[in-house]
């Protein structure tokens, strides 16, 4: 194909030698199946903040480092430079988790490079050697979903145990490779220990595991892995190896736990109302058309 404008530099600088296809264009990148010798490696571009979704929330931004004060100052202004050093801080962060998570063992693609807003990564493939599907894309036996579950559960705990909480966690973000399921897409992950939405974000991610793979093994639906996970880390007991049962028992300490679970609840009850809602409007103008 020709190459895309935004990869051309990596060509001049010899990091890859052609682009061979597009693979997706998401919300907040487009990427690319290129080659450098005889590898095939991804290639994300990112988009620009303002063709970008709603993930640029302040609560993905809280508590993310940056260099030094005069940019956490232009940053919070929201000059020009202050955009490029926010831009510059949410592309960063996807490429340093990678390599966190990486070092910590967790099956992400391997990074291979960043340039110029490209990250230059491995390609996760099936068994063929073609791009992974993404879970949303396949149907899964119960025996696979509870066993995928369970190895992404013990992923999550160790993302938690380097000190990490994804954040955007979902059936979109986890590729099926050759060897068992590939986490992907961290631009918005989040230190556990210093953000105060940590807690939230690591209760949705478990959440929204377990309604996937639920749909396949509707045991797990009765599931409470993510309390439970949040309580061992809230108490410095979590490790690696952890056995989990799914059960949690909310305790005295584990009080502010029980607020937040409410306060998802809540947020799941008014969207639910809200869809009620909408559906009712919908169905009385239609009513009324005719
Ligand atoms: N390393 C990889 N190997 C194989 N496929 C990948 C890789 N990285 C991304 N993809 C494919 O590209 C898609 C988009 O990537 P990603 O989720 O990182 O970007 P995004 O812009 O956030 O997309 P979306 O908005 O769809 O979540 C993925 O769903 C996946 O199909
Ligand atoms: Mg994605």
């Amino acid at each position: 194909m020709k190459t895309p404008k935004r990869l051309q530099s990596l060509i001049e600088e010899g990091l890859i030698d052609k682009v061979e296809r597009q693979l997706m264009s998401g919300k907040e990148a487009a990427v690319y199946v290129v080659r450098r010798g005889d590898e095939t490696l991804c290639a994300k571009v990112y988009k620009e903040a303002t063709q970008r979704s709603f993930r640029q929330a302040v609560d993905y931004t809280e508590n993310r480092k940056v260099k030094n004060t005069r940019q956490a100052r232009a940053m919070a202004k929201g000059t020009r430079f202050g955009r490029q050093a926010r831009e510059a801080a949410w592309q960063s962060a996807e490429v340093d988790a990678l390599y966190r998570l990486a070092a910590a063992g967790v099956r992400v693609p391997r990074p291979h490079n960043f340039f110029d807003g490209v990250l230059l990564m491995e390609l996760v493939t099936d068994e063929y050697g073609n791009a992974a599907a993404r879970l949303n894309d396949l149907v899964l036996t119960p025996e696979l979903a509870r066993a995928h579950h369970q190895t992404l559960l013990s992923e999550v705990v160790s993302m938690l145990c380097a000190g990490v909480v994804h954040g955007d966690l979902s059936k979109f973000n986890i590729l099926l490779g050759e060897q068992g399921p590939v986490i992907i897409d961290l631009p918005q992950a989040v230190d556990a220990a210093g953000n105060t939405t940590a807690c939230r974000m690591l209760l949705r991610d478990v959440a929204n595991l377990r309604d996937y793979f639920g749909c396949f093994a509707p045991e797990l639906l009765n599931t409470s892995f993510g309390p439970e996970i949040w309580d061992l880390y809230h108490r410095g007991v979590l490790q690696r190896e952890a056995v989990l049962t799914g059960r949690f028992e909310p305790s005295l300490e584990a009080v502010d736990l029980v607020g937040v679970m409410r306060e998802i609840d809540d947020a799941r009850a008014e969207e639910a109302a809200r869809k009620t809602r909408l559906q009712a409007a919908r169905e009385s103008a239609e009513r009324g058309d005719r």
